[in-house]
């Protein structure tokens, strides 16, 4: 099945508590460019990008949406459309070229350029530390399965804290770290493209402890610090209803939903992976990673479905969704009630506030007419299900708090390059324009529904 023909575009009713916040979410290297403008090194993902085939149509971060420049006229389109709250992430290697030691003043600028723009339009900043965009100078030193990358990310976020504390109260210290670690070190497809069992689990403990560490950094250096940490988190499928999949669904929940959040929040990592964390585990590493936090982000796209591959260091893979089911245009599945579904769950299983932090809908088929502008219904539709889900969710009782879009643009979509766009906004990479779609209008009158105007 497609997407719903018939779309309404009315806004919907959706009864959400008053001080809900409607936000919008980026990150540093789907669209800053300037990868070599002052100061700035590369990231393990500039690497990625140089590689042979590593990404679609040999796209790279180079320019991506020349938001470093640009980000002026990105706030001014946020402020256009009422939005409330951006979350972006800071660049490591932007401020700290070699990832620890010297810190680049020109690009410190860059974010309290930012900052400052933000607060004048009165959105609020949400920054997150780590989206991926490792120092390939620490990649070098053996990056996150080197124990030594807690420090190295603890002063990098004391710096940042240090820094635009003063400005930012909401920080996020990690983006999707089980993405990042099962594409990264299981799977082999991104940075840095290992497949080593005893990688993976090292660099899994290493990044929980990091977050440990920067939350404490953050909470000691950010007075009134609203702290926290984004996970996508999805219910599990088997590929195929049989035992030998079936086998597959629970170590694909362990790794994929729980082996960052438990560890962070409840202060215990999964059964399935307590044997394999071992090795890498000292005397008092589990409370160093369980930190006090204020709030939950939770990215949800749709349900995810796992099949068995015992060439795979973790003896499992990530299936396809089946054809029969709705999807979007770039073969991603839609399933409003999962959503509804993981932010129950989420909410009964960590008992913190939940932003949404990242949902939203991809596309390799839109079109722009002569003017740029993107009759996006299918977008439209799609955030319309989730929003009426989300409401359902917190009308059974999940305490969500805000929802941010991805992505405010069009932008660099990592293995997919720029063929898939999630904007509410078009960006044509050519010219750089920037309009906002049908979905951005849509957006905008829910914003002001919500907010009664
Ligand atoms: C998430 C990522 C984000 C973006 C969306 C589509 O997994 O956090 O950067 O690529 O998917």
């Amino acid at each position: 099945m497609s997407l719903s023909p018939v779309v309404s575009l009315s806004v919907p009713e959706l009864g959400l508590p008053p001080g809900f916040v409607w936000g919008t979410s980026t990150s540093s290297y789907q669209i800053e460019g300037a990868a070599n403008e002052d100061g700035r090194a590369p990231s393990v993902w500039d690497t990625l990008c140089n590689m042979k085939d590593a990404v679609a149509n040999g796209d790279t971060g180079d320019v991506a949406c020349d938001h470093y420049h640009r980000y002026a006229e990105d706030i001014r389109i946020m402020a256009d459309l009422g939005i409330q709250a951006y979350r972006f992430s800071i660049a490591w290697p932007r401020i700290l070229p070699r990832g620890r030691g010297v810190a680049h003043e020109r690009g410190l600028d860059f974010y309290d350029r930012l900052i400052d723009g933000l607060l004048a339009a009165g959105i609020e900043p949400c920054a997150c530390l780590y989206h991926w965009d490792l120092p390939q100078a620490l990649q070098n030193l053996g990056g996150w399965v080197n124990r030594d990358s807690v420090g190295w990310f603890a002063d990098y976020a004391l710096l940042a804290a240090r820094r635009y504390g003063d400005r930012v109260k909401r920080w996020a210290t990690f983006n999707e770290q089980s993405v990042s670690t099962l594409f990264g070190f299981a799977w082999g497809v991104s940075p840095p493209r290992s497949t080593d069992r005893a990688a993976y689990f090292s660099a899994v403990h290493h990044q929980n402890l990091a977050h440990g560490a920067a939350i404490d950094v953050l909470r000691t250096a950010v007075p009134n610090a609203l702290l926290g940490v984004v996970h996508n988190r999805q219910i599990v499928y088997p590929q195929r209803h049989d035992s030998a999949h079936q086998a597959a669904v629970d170590p694909m929940d362990a790794h994929w939903n729980n082996i960052f959040p438990d560890p962070q929040i409840l202060g215990f990592y999964p059964e399935a992976v307590v044997d394999a964390i071992e090795p890498f585990l000292r005397a008092g590493d589990l409370s160093r990673i369980c930190r006090p936090l204020d709030w939950f982000g939770l990215n949800h796209y749709g349900p995810l479905w796992a099949r068995v591959d015992p060439a795979c260091a973790l003896g499992f893979q990530m299936g396809a969704a089946p054809d029969a089911m709705r999807h979007s245009d770039i073969g991603w599945a839609v399933e409003p009630e999962a959503f509804k579904l993981e932010l129950l769950r989420t909410y009964r299983r960590y008992k913190l506030p939940i932003y949404v932090t990242e949902n939203g809908c991809g596309s390799d088929k839109e079109i722009a007419d002569e003017t740029g502008f993107v009759d996006d219904r299918h977008r439209i539709a799609f955030l319309q299900d989730y929003l009426a889900a989300m409401a359902e969710a917190v009308a059974e009782g999940a305490d969500v708090r805000g929802y941010y879009v991805w992505s405010l643009l069009d932008n660099f979509e990592w293995g997919a390059g720029y063929a898939h766009r999630f904007g509410i906004v078009r960006v044509d990479f050519t010219s750089q324009k920037r309009t906002p779609k049908a979905s951005a209008q849509w957006y905008a009158d829910v914003i002001k529904a919500h907010r009664g105007e």
